[in-house]
């Protein structure tokens, strides 16, 4: 038997209790989705802010109600890290959050962005919510969800993260995969999480009080779109030209600009 992993419970409590007063951390051996799970108790009045971690999710859920799979462990590391982040947040503007989000863990798992020239793998962000190597791997994604919470701007926010460590077989996967120790050997989930818990309670904390602003300038520098070929789910296509200042993905096509914000539409390259 592998032996068990060694979550950073402790001192990631210690770190972000501070800045969210009645913080816990939860590490789950196993359960269906660590965002249900969320969900759930949101929708039984249970609004504690607090971290849940799952070494297996049974019923991982993606955006556009796709499913999450992570792999199979090898060697007793974890196929991937998958965890949610439950907050109340009120900001003025939700607009852009998945852009923050994405910002802050490409940063924390590759803090130096390689030149594009170098060939060495870089962490890119491909709109509105997903985390690619620039070879077109997507590495994780993030599932943003709200519950209401009683008062009239304030919600009850999930953050669902999951990040693969080891690359998934290719079988039944619409995009290829890429495993965060494509990046760099030595990562590990709990490290992993170590490293993106208290940033991204930061990140939150920042985006509700400046919004999609304060990070439009470092989501544009590992946007994985921009310039290229595109096609939308809804049948448009044409050249990605940034995010405008609420965080739509801006695409040039034959009809002029657009500006797409639906969570509802999927934006693939094509060059
Ligand atoms: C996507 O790629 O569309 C988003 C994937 C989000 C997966 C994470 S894993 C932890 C949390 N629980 C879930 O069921 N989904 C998110």
């Amino acid at each position: 038997m592998s032996n068990p992993i060694r979550w950073p419970a402790e001192a990631i409590w210690q770190a972000i209790d501070p800045l969210l007063p009645g913080f816990s951390v939860e590490i789950l051996p196993e359960i269906d989705s660590t965002n249900t799970e969320l969900m759930r108790r949101a929708r039984q009045g249970r609004h504690d802010p607090v971290l849940l971690v799952a070494e297996r999710q049974t019923a991982g859920r993606g955006r556009l109600g796709r499913p999450w799979h992570s792999g199979a462990s090898q060697a007793g590391v974890l196929p991937a890290l998958t965890f949610s982040l439950g907050l109340p947040l009120a900001p003025r503007d939700w607009s852009g959050l998945s852009l923050a989000v994405g910002s802050c863990a490409a940063e924390q798992l590759q803090p130096q962005l390689p030149p594009p020239d170098s060939g060495a793998p870089r962490l890119l962000l491909k709109w509105p919510n997903d985390l690619w190597l620039h070879d077109g791997r997507k590495l994780g994604g993030i599932l943003l969800e709200t519950a209401s919470h009683g008062g009239a701007s304030s919600r009850y926010l999930v953050v669902g993260m999951g990040i693969n460590i080891l690359a998934p077989a290719a079988d039944g996967l619409s995009v290829p995969a890429a495993g965060l120790q494509d990046l760099a050997a030595h990562w590990r989930a709990e490290q992993a999480l170590e490293q993106l818990a208290l940033p991204l309670v930061q990140t939150l904390q920042r985006f509700a009080e400046q919004g999609f602003a304060a990070f439009a300038q470092r989501f544009a520098q590992r946007d994985l779109l921009n310039g290229r070929q595109v096609r939308l789910s809804d049948g448009q296509h044409g050249q990605a030209c940034g995010v405008a200042a609420d965080g739509a993905l801006r695409v040039h096509t034959s009809a002029g600009m657009q500006h797409i914000s639906s969570s509802e539409v999927s934006v693939r390259p094509t060059s």
